[in-house]
C-alpha cells in the first residue's frame, strides 16, 4: 500500500497488519506446541464458530444459515451441484458472470443434460428484461452476480430476485464483488443462496469465505462434499442424520491461521475502519475515478453510471485485448496496480478501495494519459497474454 497505488481488490484485497500478525501468531503457535492437541483443536473450533457468527452478522443472517467455505467458488459449486437435476431442467444466468458462476453450470449441463439460458444483458445497464426472458417454466435456478466482475455493473438485485421468485425460481448470488463494498442484507433481500469471499473487499487472507443458505432451503439442497461436518449422527451401517445447520455443506477443514487472519480482518474492517465509513468512502472514490477517467481522451467508460459500485471498468479505444494487458503491465511498472478483462466486454478495471486516495487516482490518470498518448504499439505484450493467445485486433 505504501510502495504502489493498489487498485485491484476485485482480485485480492490488501491484508491489514493485524491479520498478518494473527496469521503469523497462529502458525508459530502450532509450530512451537504441535497441532493435534485437544485444547488447541477446541480453540480452533471456537474460532471457526466465532467467524461464522461474524460473517452472519455482516450479512444479517442467522449463524445456522451460514456455511464457511474456502472461497466464493466453493459456495457457487455447493449450491449448483446440490440440486437433484434432471434432463430438460433449465438454469438461467447472464453474459457477465465469472467462471465461478459459469463453470458449475457447464458441469451440470454435461452431467445431467441441464440447459443453460444466458441472458445477454449487455454491460448490465438495464438487465431485467433479458433476465426475465431467460426464465422459463423449466428454470430451476437463476445464478447471477450481485456486481459483475467484467463490466462493474451492480445488478438491481431486489428486482432480479422479485422476477425469479414471482416464477417460483430460487436465486443464487455471486457476492464476490459486493460483500465489503456496500451493505448486503441477505434477510431483507430474501435471497435463497449468497456466496461471499473473505480475501477481496473484506481484506482477509486467501482460503476462506461464506455461503448463506436461506433456512427453508436447507431441507432441499443436498450436500455434495460429505465429510465429518456433514453428518450429525450415524451407525457405521449407512443410517445417518444430517447436521441440522448449514454446516452440513462445508467442504472440510479450514487452515487455522486463515481462520485467525480472517477474524482479525473482519474485526478491523468493522470496528477500526468502520464498515459504514468504508462503504461511503468506496462510493466516493469510485465516483471520483469515473469523473477523472471520463475526462481522458481515448477512454470510454464501460461500467454504467447508474450501476456503479467499486469497480470502474473502461475501454481504451483502439486497443486490443493483448495491448490492454500490456497497458496494465506498464502501469504496474509506474506504480499503479489494476487489471484487464480478457473477454467480452474487453476492458481495463480499476478497483476502488476505502484506503485509496484522490491523489492515487490523479496519479493513475496522469500515467494512463501518458501511456494512451504513446499509443497501443508502444506497450510490450506480457508473456502470459501471448500464451493465452489474447486477440491482437482493437476491440473498438
Ligand atoms: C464475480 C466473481 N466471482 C467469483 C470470483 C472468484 O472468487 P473466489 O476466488 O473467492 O472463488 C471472482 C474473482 O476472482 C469474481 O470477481
Amino acid at each position: 500500500m505504501q510502495d504502489k497505488a493498489f487498485l485491484n481488490a476485485g482480485w485480492y484485497g490488501p491484508l491489514p497488519d493485524v491479520a498478518a500478525e494473527a496469521i503469523r501468531a497462529s502458525i508459530e503457535a502450532e509450530y512451537a506446541h504441535g497441532r493435534p492437541i485437544m485444547s488447541h483443536i477446541q480453540a480452533i473450533r471456537e474460532d471457526k464458530e466465532a467467524l461464522r457468527r461474524e460473517f452472519a452478522a455482516l450479512l444479517n443472517a442467522p449463524p445456522e444459515s451460514v456455511a464457511l467455505t474456502h472461497h466464493t467458488t466453493d459456495g457457487m459449486n455447493i449450491v449448483t451441484l446440490g440440486f437433484d437435476w434432471r434432463p430438460g431442467d433449465e438454469v438461467a444466468t447472464t453474459n457477465l458472470e465469472h467462471e465461478a458462476g459459469f463453470f458449475p453450470l457447464y458441469i451440470i449441463q454435461q452431467r445431467f443434460g441441464v440447459r443453460i439460458n444466458i441472458a445477454d444483458v449487455g454491460v448490465g445497464e438495464e438487465p431485467l428484461e433479458a433476465i426475465a426472458a431467460a426464465l422459463t417454466p423449466r428454470t430451476r435456478l437463476l445464478s447471477v452476480s450481485h456486481v459483475s466482475y467484467s463490466s462493474g455493473a451492480r445488478f438491481p438485485l431486489e428486482e432480479v430476485i422479485a422476477l425469479a421468485h414471482a416464477r417460483g425460481i430460487p436465486v443464487l448470488v455471486d457476492g464476490a464483488q459486493s460483500v465489503g463494498v456496500f451493505p448486503v442484507d441477505v434477510t431483507a433481500l430474501n435471497v435463497d443462496y449468497y456466496a461471499a469471499p473473505g480475501q477481496k473487499w473484506l481484506c482477509g487472507p486467501e482460503g476462506v469465505g461464506a455461503l448463506y443458505i436461506r433456512p427453508d432451503r436447507l431441507t432441499e439442497l443436498q450436500p455434495t462434499y460429505p465429510n465429518f461436518n456433514t453428518i450429525q449422527t450415524h451407525d457405521w451401517q449407512g443410517r445417518f442424520t444430517l447436521n441440522p445447520t448449514a454446516v452440513r455443506y462445508e467442504t472440510g477443514t479450514i487452515y487455522p491461521a486463515v481462520l485467525a487472519g480472517m477474524r482479525a480482518s473482519l474485526r478491523w474492517f468493522q470496528e477500526e475502519v468502520g464498515a459504514e465509513w468504508a462503504y461511503a468512502r468506496i462510493a466516493h472514490i469510485a465516483a471520483y475515478t469515473r469523473r477523472k477517467l471520463a475526462g481522458l481522451p481515448g477512454v470510454r467508460l464501460v461500467t454504467p453510471e447508474k450501476r456503479q459500485a467499486s469497480l470502474v471498468n473502461f475501454l481504451p479505444v483502439g486497443w486490443s485485448a493483448a495491448q490492454m494487458a500490456g497497458l496494465v503491465a506498464e502501469l504496474d511498472r509506474r506504480g499503479f496496480i489494476i487489471r484487464s478483462i480478457s473477454h467480452a466486454p474487453y476492458c481495463v478495471r480499476v478497483s476502488c478501495g476505502f484506503y485509496n486516495t484522490e491523489a492515487e487516482i490523479d496519479g493513475l490518470c496522469d500515467a494512463l494519459a501518458d501511456v494512451l498518448a504513446a499509443g497501443p504499439e508502444a506497450v510490450s505484450i506480457p508473456d502470459w497474454a501471448v500464451q493465452y493467445n489474447l486477440a491482437t485486433e482493437p476491440v473498438y
